[in-house]
């Protein structure tokens, strides 16, 4: 393999990816996975993470899983501990986990604001600082990559206050989080999901969805991989003097 190849090759290194027990965590998994990178599928879902993760052993790739709960802090430093202990410091995180739910701003409640900003956006805090110091301690470097959304953009439906808000946040974490890294060599980055019909979104609870998130976007819905696709490039080593960016994945919505 020629250095250029290397450079896109996630050989030997570990990935953890949160949320990976369903929709666009499956596609992110398998992609990485495919780049050779063995998947640490971190999940509140503890069997649909074994389920994932031993269908990518099946296909001849390396993989475990962790039962870790974004909203628990406890169940956070648990688990990355543990999973540090079983594989080392991560190459990778991809902060994923999330929910989607919809709540009407004239109906909002506290609680549901709490939700979802505890799993969108405290969970990857929580995270991120958990498993930097373990890069940080490991000397190599690092990427770290939050899956936002494309809300951020414009692409909302009805009820997606406490959603769209969760994601900014995550959004500003990645460029505070960028800052306090780049002298470890640790990127961080974010990616903007388009509509992807995955279980979390086809079953979101709340008001049925209606406004600009809905255009067909002209190259057709996402699919995982697609998601995958943008989280692999941040992840290479290929893309090491990339921090602080924002990808859309959103099939051209933004076109329309
Ligand atoms: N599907 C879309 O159209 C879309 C668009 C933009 C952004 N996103 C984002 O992509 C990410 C993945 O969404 P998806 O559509 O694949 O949803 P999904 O519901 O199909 O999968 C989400 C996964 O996260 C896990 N999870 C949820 N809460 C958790 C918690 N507290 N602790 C640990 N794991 C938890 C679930 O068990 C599940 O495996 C989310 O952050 C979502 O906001 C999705």
């Amino acid at each position: 393999m020629s250095e250029h190849q290397d450079a896109f090759s996630l050989a030997g290194r570990v990935a953890l990816v949160t949320g990976g027990a369903s929709g666009i965590g499956v596609g992110i998994c398998e992609v990485l996975a495919e780049a050779g990178a063995t998947i640490i599928i971190a999940d509140r879902d503890e069997a649909g993470a074994k389920r994932e993760a031993d269908k990518l052993v099946a296909a001849g790739h390396k993989a475990d899983a962790i039962m870790i709960d974004m909203a628990d802090e406890a169940s956070i430093v648990r688990g990355c501990a543990e999973m540090i202990a079983r594989h080392g410091a991560p190459w990778a995180l991809v902060n994923n986990a999330g929910v989607q739910d919809r709540e009407l701003l004239l109906e909002a409640t506290a609680a549901e604001w709490d939700r979802t900003s505890d799993i969108n956006a405290r969970g990857p805090y929580l995270m991120s600082r958990e498993i930097a110091r373990a890069m940080v301690a490991a000397g190599k470097g690092g990427r770290i990559i939050n899956i936002a959304s494309v809300a951020l953009m414009g692409g909302l439906v009805k009820g997606h206050a406490a959603y769209a808000a969760s994601k900014g946040a995550l959004a500003g974490l990645t460029r505070a989080s960028a800052l306090e890294l780049v002298e470890h060599k640790i990127t961080v980055n974010t990616l903007l999901p388009g509509g992807v019909a995955t279980p979390g979104a086809i079953h979101a609870k709340g008001p049925s969805p209606d406004g600009p998130a809905h255009r067909m976007p002209p190259l057709g819905l996402c699919d995982p991989r697609d998601i995958g696709a943008g989280v692999l490039f941040f992840a290479t080593p290929a893309a090491h003097r990339v921090t602080n960016q924002t990808l859309a994945v959103e099939a051209g919505w933004s076109l329309t």
